[in-house]
């Protein structure tokens, strides 16, 4: 079904079901151990263990590779190199995401943690030991590991197009008020702590791959490019995923290498990426350096919006693309937003949870609050001043489908208690600790894809719900069957919610925010489809018929769900493809946050004492499970603006702080009591659902919020991220 019309009421306005606080259906798998994740899986017994050994220079040749030792190893049953893969140099050597993606292809080293060797043992101790035995001599060729190095020669993104309107130069000149300034932010991995885990198995021309992955249908497409063999034969299980935050989109040595080796050894392998290849192997968030040029007239309207963002990636690879968000979020006659992407040879650049604006707001929010403090106005009030109701490039021809930032803006402030902030930076003190306030805006577009699901009636009136649609720790799982409860007229105890296997409808899966809304949709059609199957089999007229607490109405006729499958299941299939409403209308969700921190004026430490943001995403789907979502998004805010950094070392090119114990990430002694403020609002261009993304607008902008706030305890504006103590001092 193609969603090109705006909702009228439907039977998910009930709210019975959806919208209530549920809280997740499969918590107590989960806590009780009993969720398996793919390197869980323990049958068959005679799986073997793969071990990736990556690369030691960031960028150029093989001279020698010597397995010998390794080979002799007890245990080892294979060990693979480029001498011995069927991919040749024709092939491209930088592995393209989510699509054909060979590892151990020839000699060429692209980046520090590509695969150089792979290692197949009885046991993992085995596989690891064997394959540090492996030699390995390399020729380093000419490389660029530092983007400050690169940036001059930048290129355009193809994903983001300069935005050009009006006469930026010429207005930034001539306005009396302004700000030039550039921010930087590092590279940063989105660690999470479930690593990359792959188990191949195959049963003659069949694969069956159980992974941790974001993307059902993304591996299988990919795979079946690597591998040259058709779709139906490769089944994907990805049901549990301990975290993926956009590094679990793409796929790696793991599946691809243990695909390869389980075929020639005739036995399944399983291979865990060991940590410090998470890194240095998986995709990770790129630097950035942008620089903002902000001018407003004396009253706090913006006369000229100029952001220049600059990243780095691999050849081939996209850029961080960091100023998108400031071709949307506040008016201003006058723009230039430009986006550049450099080669580097630090490990691959990817999506990290709300790629581009994370960063961007962290640059473009702190330069507002730079710009209030020239006006003398309060950061609030100019983010009120600068709203606008529609595309700022394109104009009210192109307006927003809902958009409640002032509200946001207005009502957070007033739960936060932010009258009391005081506008001069370094005045409140108690004993040792400098306090401060800070507010930003969030930001992020709501995205969407076609996705699909099945559902089956089974005798007895229980319902199952089986899609493609991955669950990362989101919630997805729990949504689900309250959509398809609310659709039926059940209870959320009698939906099974089925997920994360190929074998099930085609879904969305979980990235950019699109997940909840997307899968739901697909599933609102399947459901609709299976009240029509329903409706007719009880010869009832199914415009009018009404699904309510287990029985199905018609004017004064009702009949039992359940003796619809009497005879047997009924099943339905449904998906949703999306119209031109994204394209008439912009789409985004929006929130405000805030923060007080203290500064502890001896030793620079920060800490944030209390963090609220006022969100508005459409219709809440689960308030449990939406604010769950925006904690764990204000938790990596907190890290993004005061710990998180991946260190580079500038003579091979790796990551070197690359295990948890120095990849700084919040922890429980780091994160106050946090809050969250929903807003009422429906988005009926969004979805049926009329919901909009929220997975990932928790983060986006609270760095900068907290930032704020650091200079409004200290007087100190630190431009670098992470702010770490050694620069507020
Ligand atoms: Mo997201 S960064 O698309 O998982």
């Amino acid at each position: 079904m193609k969603f090109d019309t705006p909702a009228d009421t439907n039977p998910i306005d009930q709210e019975k079901v959806v919208a209530q606080p549920h809280p997740r259906i499969e918590g107590p798998l989960k806590v009780t151990g009993q969720a398996t994740y793919a390197a869980e899986y323990h049958e068959p017994r005679n799986t073997a263990y793969g071990f990736v050994r990556g690369s030691g220079i960031g960028h150029g040749k093989i001279t020698r590779i010597d397995v010998g030792r390794a080979e002799a190893a007890p245990g080892v049953l294979l060990v693979l190199t480029h001498h011995n893969t069927p991919w040749t140099t024709l092939e491209s050597p930088v592995p393209q995401q989510y699509e054909h993606s060979p590892h151990l292809v020839s000699e060429e080293v692209n980046y520090y943690g590509e695969a150089v060797a792979f290692v197949v043992a009885e046991t993992f101790e085995q596989a690891r030991h064997a394959a540090s035995l492996i030699e390995v001599e390399y020729q380093a060729g000419e490389a660029d590991f530092v983007l400050e190095d690169v940036m001059a020669q930048g290129k355009p993104s193809p994903d983001s197009p300069d935005s050009e309107v009006g006469d930026f130069e010429q207005a930034f000149k001539e306005a009396s008020v302004k700000v030039d300034v550039t921010y930087t932010t590092p590279d940063q991995s989105q660690m999470p702590m479930e690593p990359h885990a792959s188990l191949a198995e195959w049963q003659g021309e069949q694969l069956t791959l159980y992974t941790s992955n974001q993307m059902v249908h993304w591996v299988r497409r990919g795979l079946s490019k690597t591998f040259h063999m058709p779709q139906q034969d490769i089944r994907i299980v990805s049901r549990y995923v301990g975290g993926g935050f956009g590094s679990k989109l793409n796929f790696y040595a793991d599946a691809v290498l243990s695909i390869y080796a389980a075929r020639k050894l005739g036995r399944p392998v399983k291979t865990v990426l060991h940590r410090p290849l998470i890194p240095n192997h998986t995709t990770h968030r790129p630097a950035t350096i942008q620089r903002l040029r902000l001018a407003a007239d004396r009253e706090g309207h913006l006369l000229a919006v100029g952001h220049d963002s600059y990243s780095g990636n691999l050849p081939g690879g996209d850029g961080e693309n960091a100023s998108d968000q400031t071709k949307l979020l506040y008016a201003g006659p006058n723009r230039l937003i430009r986006t550049r992407v450099s080669e580097l040879h630090l490990p691959p650049g990817g999506s990290m949870r709300a790629p581009g604006e994370a960063v961007g707001l962290l640059a473009l929010e702190c330069a507002m609050d730079e710009l209030a403090e020239k006006l003398k106005l309060d950061p609030v009030e100019l983010r009120i001043r600068n709203d606008i109701q529609h595309d700022p490039e394109k104009g009210p021809k192109r307006p927003y489908s809902s958009r409640k930032l002032v509200k946001a803006l207005r009502e957070g402030a007033k739960a936060f208690g932010w009258e009391k902030r005081q506008a001069t930076p370094a005045q409140v003190r108690e004993g040792e600790w400098l306090i401060g306030m800070g507010m930003a805006s969030a930001f992020r577009k709501n995205l969407v894809q076609p996705s699909g699901a099945r559902v089956r009636l089974e005798r007895g009136g229980k319902l199952t719900v089986e899609t493609q649609m991955t669950d990362i720790g989101t919630g997805s799982y729990t949504i689900l069957g309250q959509v398809a409860a609310e659709m039926l007229g059940l209870r959320l105890e009698d939906v099974t919610v089925k997920l994360g296997d190929s074998d099930f409808p085609k879904a969305s899966g979980s990235g950019g925010s699109f997940g909840a809304n997307s899968s739901t949709t697909g599933l609102y059609y399947a459901c609709e489809e299976l009240r029509q199957v329903i409706s007719g089999q009880f010869g009832y007229d199914p415009r009018t018929t009404e699904f309510k607490n287990g029985e199905v109405w018609s004017g004064n006729h009702c009949t039992l769900l359940a003796k619809a499958a009497s005879q047997g299941a009924v099943e339905a299939e449904g998906n949703v493809t999306w119209g031109d409403l994204s394209e008439k209308f912009v789409q985004a969700s929006f929130g405000a946050h805030f923060a007080e921190v203290a500064v502890n004026a001896y030793t620079g430490e920060t800490r944030v004492r209390r963090l609220l943001s006022a969100v508005t995403a459409g219709r809440i789907l689960n308030p449990v499970t939406a604010r769950s979502q925006c904690l764990g998004g204000m938790t990596m805010g907190v890290g993004a603006a005061l710990m998180e950094e991946l260190h580079v070392d500038e003579r091979f090119g790796l990551f070197i702080n690359h295990d948890l114990a120095e990849y700084h990430v919040p922890v429980h002694a780091d994160i106050p009591q946090l809050d969250v403020l929903f807003l009422d609002e429906l988005d009926d261009k969004s979805s049926p659902l009329k919901a909009k993304g929220i997975g990932e607008l928790g983060i986006c902008g609270v760095g900068a919020a907290v930032a704020n706030a650091v200079y409004n305890a200290s007087g100190v504006r630190i431009r670098d991220y992470p702010l770490t103590l050694d620069k507020v001092l």
